[in-house]
This record gives C-alpha cells, structure tokens and sequence, in this order.
C-alpha cells in the first residue's frame, strides 16, 4: 500500500500566517504540521509516500524534510499542484506514481493522538473498495458528515448546514486502485473543486465503503482555532503514538 500527504492549497483561512509559507510548514507545538501526518502513515507500516504541495514556499519541503531520514525513510516523493482545484484534484496528481497499487491518504493538516495501525490492517485484509474513519465531534458543520442508517454510511455531506450526525468523516482514507478512474470522472462541485466526499460516496453507492471508528483525539489545524488547540493537544500529552 503507498501512502499520500495531501499539503497544497493556499490555506487561506489562516491567513497573514499564511501570507508568506505553505500552512503545513507552520508549527504545531514543537514541529511543523507536516511532520505529524508523515508519522500516522510511517507508524502504519507505510514507507512509501508522496507529499502533493503547493502553493508559496512549497520548495521549502524539500529543504525541510529531504529523504525522510528523520522518519525512518529512504526517499520521499514529491509532486505539485498548481492553484486550488481540491483535495481529489490533489490525489489525482499521484495518479501515474501509485496505480496498480490501494493507497492510503492523509490530509497534511490532520493529527491523531494515536495511530492507524489497526483500520490499515482491517482494510489490507477488506482487499477492495475504501475505508475511511470516523470521529464524534462538537462542530460538524465544518466537516464532511457521516449519514448512518443502522451501522451503515449511507452517504456523507460536506460542510452541512444541518448535521444528519454528529461523526465528521477525518482526512484519513484508504482506496482501491480504482480512485484513479473515479477522480477522472468527477465534475467540480459549486465552489469549484473536486471533492473527496464525492469519491467517498461513490464507493458507499458501489456498496464497497467501510468505516471505522477513530481511538484518541483527532483534530485539523486549518483554522486558528483548531491550530491552536492542536498544538495544546500537542503540548499536553503528545500525537502519533503507537502503544
Ligand atoms: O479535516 C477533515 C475534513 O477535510 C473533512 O471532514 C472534509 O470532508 C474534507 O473536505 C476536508 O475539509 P476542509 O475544508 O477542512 O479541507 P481543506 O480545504 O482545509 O483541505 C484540507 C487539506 O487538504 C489541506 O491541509 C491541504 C489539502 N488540500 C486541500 C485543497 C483544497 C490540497 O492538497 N489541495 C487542495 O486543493
């Protein structure tokens, strides 16, 4: 399975802190952003990995994280997305490098108290289809949000106005190498780019999408509230650990 860090975008709701860097090389606490999902997908076992940037300063990754050594890693992979087109448009851009092979993505802004150890193997084992996790939240109007019938998704809706749950579904999703065809397909949504939550609801309409449900806390960090109680999350009790 290869692994996909998602840090383009221009991170405009962070801005002036944005004005001048990419938001993943911001700090969370005592590291840049990037370094916490590098290690979600490095604790889960997966040593092959891409980081799509983007957007200001996206050379400054290079500089950063080089081949990984700090990780554990050999190489790093690295490819650029130009403007804004979304987080599908974003995964897209591995086409060429991952196909062939399932893939497990993670938003370059999201952190996790623990690890995914657990739903990669389940979804190893699930050999077809995705995989995504869900967390109970506070504000899911800022999510992309599960509808459950049972214990089934039966869709998910980005950003709702009225919530149908309270499950937000976090950055971290597992695909089969048919993701590929499917973003190909997609069409831009009203604010103009191709949305995860449509992959994701193509696999619950296939009858191939599974979910789990997140161990720990997990937060983004791509407002200042949430950057700053990340880093709170942080400072308190650590992210990424895998006992
Ligand atoms: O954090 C989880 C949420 O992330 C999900 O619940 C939502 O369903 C999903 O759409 C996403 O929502 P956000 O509005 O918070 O996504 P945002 O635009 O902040 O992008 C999250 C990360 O994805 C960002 O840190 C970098 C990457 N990204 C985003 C866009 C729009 C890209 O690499 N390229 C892009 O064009």
């Amino acid at each position: 399975m290869k692994g996909v860090i998602l840090a383009g975008g221009l991170g405009t709701r962070l801005f002036p802190l944005t004005k001048i860097t990419n938001k993943h090389l911001l700090p969370v606490y005592d590291q840049p952003m990037i370094y916490y999902p590098i290690r979600t997908l490095v604790n889960a076992g997966i040593d092959d990995i891409m980081i799509v940037t983007g957007g200001r300063k996206s050379g400054d990754f290079l500089s950063l994280l080089g081949n990984g050594k700090d990780f554990g890693l050999k190489h790093l992979n690295y490819t650029y997305q130009e403007g804004e087109g979304g987080i599908a448009e974003a995964l897209g851009l591995c086409a060429h490098w991952a196909q062939g092979d399932s893939v497990a993505v993670v938003l370059g802004d999201n952190l996790i108290e623990r690890n995914i150890i657990d739903p990669v193997a389940a979804f190893r084992e699930q050999g077809q289809g995705a995989k995504i996790l869900l967390k109970e939240v506070h504000d899911p109007q800022r999510f992309g949000v599960a509808r459950l019938e049972g214990d089934k998704v039966i869709e998910i809706i980005e950003k709702p106005k009225v919530p149908p749950s309270n499950l937000a579904v976090i950055g971290i999703y597992m695909y089969d190498d048919r993701v590929w065809n499917i973003i190909e397909d997609l069409e831009p949504s009203d604010r103009g780019e191709l949305e995860i939550t449509d992959v994701n609801n193509w696999y619950i309409k296939d009858g191939t999408m599974t979910y789990g449900v997140l161990d720990g806390w997990w937060t983004d960090a791509g407002t200042f509230e949430s950057l700053f109680s990340a880093s709170k999350l942080v400072a308190e009790g650590g992210a990424n650990h895998v006992d």
